[in-house]
C-alpha cells in the first residue's frame, strides 16, 4: 500500500481514535514495503511530535476541512505538508506520492483538492511560515500548564520532549564485562558513549538495528534508557536478597536486577497477563528466571504475596509517562488532565500495599517515568508523613534530556523497625 496513505491512517488512528502510536504502527507496518518502514516511522513520529504546528499550517490553507468519512484526507494533507517542510524528498515526489495516497485510500475524487493545497504550500511556503506564531510548544495546553506549575525551566523541558530520543543499551554484566562488550562494538565499528556514572549504560551513536548489536540474541545487551538503569543500582543488591518487583512488565528492570548480582530471589508481579508474556520473552532471551505472578498490587488479594516478605522492593508504578514523551510522543495527545489524580490514587494504594510486604530495615524504591510533582516528590512526602517507620533516604528527579536520559523519578525509602 502507498506509504503516505499508511502514515495518514496511523496518525488518524492516534489523533482521532486515541490509539497508541506503537500499537498502531505495529499493525500498519505490515502494509508497507520493508524499505519504506523508515519513512513511515519518520513521518508518523515526526507529525505527532509537531502536530499543533502542522494543524495550524493546514488551517491556513484549507477553508473547509474534510469531515465525516473523508476526514482522513485532512491527515493526508498533513503528511504532505510534513514532507514538504521537514524531509529531503523532492517536492514533486512528495506531492505526487501524497496525491496517490488519497487515491489509495479510495478518495480519488479529492486528488485535485490535495494536489492544489500541497502545490500552494510549496509555492508560498516562506510567506505562510512567516505568518505563523513564533513559538509552538506542540503540547496540549493543560500539559504545558502542568509542567509550567512545577518547573521554572518548563520551556527547556518542553523543547526536550519534542526532540528525538537517543538509543541507550544496557550491557549484561552477568554475561560479559563492560569493557569486553565495548571491544565488540569497536570491532563492528559501532560508535558509542559511556554514561558518566551508570557503568552498564551505553549510548549508541550509529543508526543500527537492535539485531545488529553484538550478541543481542544471546542476551548480552538490552535496549534500556540510562535513567531506567538506576533502579537496580539504587536497590544496592546483595546475593540472597529477596526482591519484589511489583509492577514488573515488560521486565526491563527485573532483568537488570537478575543480571547485576547472582543468587537474587526475585518475584515479579504485574496485573496485565499479556505484558507478563513479555517478561517471559525477555527473560528467555537473556537467560534469567524468577517467580512470576499475575496479580493486582493496588488491591492486594493474592495469598502467595500476602504471605511473603521481601527485604527489597521495587515499585515502578503505573504513571503518566510525561518523562518519556520524546520516546512516545503520542502520550502528549492521549493522556488527559483527569488521568493524573486517578494515577496518583492508584500509586498510593500500591505504595501502601507493598509497604506491608517489606521487612524491617528493608529498602523500597518508588519510581515513575514522570516529571510531575504530584506523582513524585509530593506523593512520597505524603507517604513518609503518614508512615512513621518510613525514612526517606534519597530522591532523584531526572528531567528529559538531562545527560541524554529520559525523565525519571526515584525515591529510596527505608523501613525502620518500630521501637
Ligand atoms: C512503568 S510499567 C513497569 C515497567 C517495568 N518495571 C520495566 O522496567 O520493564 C508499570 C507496570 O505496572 C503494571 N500495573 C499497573 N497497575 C498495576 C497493578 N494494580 N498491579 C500490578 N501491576 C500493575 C502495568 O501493567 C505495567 O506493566
Amino acid at each position: 500500500m502507498n506509504t503516505r496513505a499508511v502514515a495518514s491512517q496511523v496518525i488518524f488512528d492516534v489523533m482521532e481514535h486515541k490509539k497508541s502510536l506503537t500499537n498502531v504502527l505495529n499493525i500498519h507496518a505490515q502494509k508497507v514495503a520493508p524499505s519504506d518502514l523508515g519513512l513511515l516511522k519518520e513521518i508518523s513520529y515526526g507529525l505527532i511530535r509537531t502536530f499543533s504546528f502542522y494543524n495550524d499550517v493546514a488551517d491556513k490553507l484549507i477553508s473547509k476541512k474534510p469531515k465525516g468519512k473523508s476526514k482522513i484526507i485532512f491527515y493526508v494533507i498533513l503528511v504532505g505538508l510534513y514532507q514538504l517542510n521537514e524531509t529531503r524528498i523532492p517536492n514533486h515526489a512528495a506531492i505526487s506520492e501524497t496525491v496517490n495516497a488519497a487515491k489509495s485510500l479510495k478518495f480519488a475524487s479529492l486528488k485535485n483538492f490535495v494536489n492544489a493545497i500541497l502545490r500552494r504550500f510549496s509555492r508560498e511556503k516562506e510567506q505562510i511560515l512567516s505568518s505563523m506564531q513564533t513559538k509552538y510548544y506542540n503540547h496540549p495546553a493543560w500539559l504545558t500548564e502542568a509542567i509550567k506549575k512545577d518547573y521554572i525551566n518548563w520551556e527547556e523541558i518542553i523543547d526536550n520532549n519534542n526532540n528525538k530520543p537517543p538509543f541507550w543499551i544496557r550491557i549484561n554484566t552477568g554475561k560479559i564485562e563492560v569493557d569486553s562488550y565495548l571491544d565488540l562494538l569497536d570491532t563492528k565499528k559501532i560508535q558509542y558513549l559511556r554514561h558518566p556514572s551508570i557503568k552498564t549504560a551505553i549510548l549508541i551513536q550509529n543508526a543500527v538495528k537492535v539485531s545488529e548489536l553484538p550478541l543481542f540474541n544471546d542476551g548480552f545487551c538490552s535496549v534500556q534508557d540510562a535513567a531506567a538503569q538506576l533502579a537496580a543500582n539504587l536497590l544496592n543488591l546483595k546475593s540472597n536478597d529477596r526482591v519484589l518487583d511489583c509492577c514488573a512488565a515488560p521486565g526491563g528492570k527485573s532483568a537488570h536486577i537478575l543480571e547485576s548480582v547472582s543468587n537474587i530471589n526475585l518475584t515479579c508481579v504485574d496485573n496485565d497477563s499479556k505484558r507478563i508474556i513479555k517478561i517471559k520473552e525477555n527473560f528467555s532471551r537473556i537467560g534469567v528466571d524468577a517467580n512470576i505472578i499475575c496479580a493486582d498490587v493496588a488491591n492486594l488479594d493474592n495469598d502467595e504475596l500476602i504471605n511473603s516478605k521481601f527485604n527489597k522492593i521495587l515499585a515502578d508504578v503505573p504513571c503518566s509517562a510525561i518523562g518519556v514523551i520524546r520516546r512516545h510522543p503520542d502520550i502528549k495527545w492521549l493522556r488527559k488532565k483527569e488521568d493524573i489524580p486517578n494515577l496518583v490514587h492508584t500509586q498510593m494504594k500500591i505504595l501502601n500495599n507493598v509497604w506491608s510486604l517489606l521487612e524491617d530495615n528493608g529498602l523500597l524504591i518508588y519510581s515513575t517515568c514522570s516529571i510531575l510533582k504530584d506523582e513524585n516528590e509530593d506523593q512520597v512526602s505524603k507517604f513518609v508523613a503518614k508512615n512513621k517507620n518510613a525514612k526517606l533516604i534519597q530522591t532523584i528527579q531526572i528531567l528529559p534530556g538531562e545527560e541524554q536520559m529520559d525523565g525519571f523519578f526515584y525515591a529510596v525509602i527505608k523501613k525502620e523497625p518500630i521501637k
